[in-house]
């Protein structure tokens, strides 16, 4: 199905001219009780499309439609039995008690004149309300969360029974349509594309590369905080198996001199985010000033770098990171995507296997995983670390099951006995999670004696380190790299 997120400030009007199907109203942090609470212009529920909220959107609905959300103090978190009380179009055939997932503080503890309530769960009377005549719906669970095992069925059955939608949005419209959109976007102007090896900038390339060929330019940055062997492995992959068109920067001086003394993880993502910039903006004045640069952005880096109504987690490089006198105009084909739409995307224009299915790596690189200060010495324990940790996932055959596994070298040091001499010395962090789309994630239960030989090759191998951890944070509370 197509979609578009669009912000609720948009004018009712200029929304239904886009003759919307169906509109979702997501959840969001926070309470509809609080001042500056996001809301939405009622003349929405008039407009003869139907409605589904979910969780802060099913309080919304609630209380904008005369209902009642009260802060009782019971909140749900996790796991919850659902009852469906009433038969209903969301729920279809579905059995009348299944687990959801939920995420709130307040509830709504009447559903407004007009509204049938259709589930509850223990803790809350209003799991579920709906008003057929009007076609509002509302869940205060989240069905789009995996958690929810029958959640992608409750989506299914608002979208097909209720909207009326059929499935043709597929991978090859969305492909021909970002083509369409590329080349309207940049004419016959000269275009560069930041290549990181990554699988978001190597399918942003493709598809750019679909799009306007030869006016391409591909340019690799050796930052200096790539992994073992990074810069070689892109290098061979995209000049000598793809023949694309790529200028090989290096600039690890640069970066790692601009980042001395840098502890802050915010500073040091905003100096790295500039200091590409301009580094393009040089490859582009040799290349027939190109106007155009190409990023890989996906849609979970712009929420988490913060919109007006989502909390600032922490600035992308590629999005908060961005100097405010940026010259570029940016070309981000993948930016309402999520990760696994461009591993089916990346699929479907051809790109090797090794490319679509490696794990994430972040445009920052190793600087968000060395807390603190970065120095040539501490970049070289971690990326040899970094090495020790992916060999081994991969000889335990966990490399593809797993979204990320790493290396993370703290601030601290403790000390150790190391033939039967006193070492004072970093610890190394494991760090492996699941995930299916970074939004959140579980850290991954390894099992010991990998955790084992991971452990001894750390301490044997890499000098410096003499101790080692095994982060169990799943995302929330913590994120995926710690910084
Ligand atoms: P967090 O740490 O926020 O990360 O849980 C979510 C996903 O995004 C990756 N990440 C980045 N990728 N530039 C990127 O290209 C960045 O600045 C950046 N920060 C985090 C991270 O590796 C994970 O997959």
């Amino acid at each position: 199905m197509y979609s578009e997120i669009v912000s609720r400030d948009m004018p009712i009007a200029e929304m239904l001219a886009r003759k919307p199907k169906g509109i979702i109203f997501s959840g969001g942090p926070k309470s509809v009780h609080v001042e500056g609470a996001p809301s939405i212009d009622d003349a929405v529920y008039r407009g003869g499309v139907p409605i589904l909220g979910i969780c802060y959107g099913a309080q919304l609905v609630a209380q904008q439609l005369g209902g009642e959300v009260a802060r009782s103090g019971i909140g749900e978190y996790g796991r919850t039995a659902l009852e469906v009380t009433s038969s209903s179009a969301l729920f279809g055939e579905l059995p009348l008690q299944q687990d959801v997932w939920m995420s709130h503080a307040d509830s709504i503890v009447a559903a407004p004149a007009g509204f049938k309530v259709t589930a509850r769960t223990d803790a809350v009377p209003v799991a579920a309300l709906e008003d057929p005549e009007r076609a509002v719906y509302g869940v205060q669970f989240h069905p789009e969360v995996v958690h929810t095992p029958r959640g992608q069925e409750i989506l299914k059955h608002f979208l097909y029974d209720v909207c009326g939608c059929r499935p043709s949005w597929t991978m090859v419209s969305i492909i021909e349509q970002a083509v369409d959109q590329i080349r309207a976007q940049v004419g016959d102007e000269k275009v560069i594309c930041g290549l990181s090896g990554g699988v978001d900038s190597a399918v942003a390339a493709a598809l750019v590369h679909k799009a306007i060929g030869e006016q391409l330019t591909c340019v690799f940055v050796d930052t200096g905080l790539l992994r073992m062997n990074e810069a070689e492995q892109v290098e061979e992959t995209f000049r000598r198996q793809f023949q694309i068109d790529l200028v090989h920067v290096k600039a690890a001086d640069r970066f790692v001199e601009a980042l001395n003394d840098i502890a802050d993880p915010e500073r040091k993502r905003k100096i790295i985010g500039e200091t590409f910039i301009r580094v393009f903006e040089e490859v582009a004045a040799d290349h027939q000033d190109a106007r155009f640069l190409v990023q890989g952005t996906l849609y979970p880096d712009i929420i988490e770098s913060g919109t007006k109504d989502a909390a600032k987690i922490k600035s992308h490089h590629n999005v908060g990171g961005l100097p405010d006198d940026l010259q570029f105009e940016l070309v981000e084909p993948l930016r309402n995507l999520f990760k696994d739409e461009v591993r089916v995307m990346g699929e479907e224009l051809g790109l090797p296997e090794e490319i679509v299915w490696r794990q994430p790596f972040p445009g920052p690189g190793l600087a968000v995983r060395i807390v603190g200060t970065i120095t040539p010495e501490r970049l070289e324990i971690l990326r040899r670390a970094d090495a020790v940790v992916v060999e081994e996932i991969k000889r335990a055959g966990l490399y593809h099951d797993l979204w990320q596994s790493f290396a993370v070298l703290p601030v601290v040091r403790s000390v150790g006995v190391m033939g039967d001499e006193r070492t004072y010395a970093y610890p190394i962090v494991i760090r492996a999670v699941t995930s299916d789309d970074a939004m959140t994630a579980d850290w991954a239960r390894l099992p010991y004696d990998v955790l084992e030989r991971i452990s001894s090759r750390l301490i044997n191998e890499v000098p410096g380190v003499n101790r080692v951890a095994f982060d169990v944070t799943s995302k929330p509370p913590g994120t995926i790299e710690w910084e």
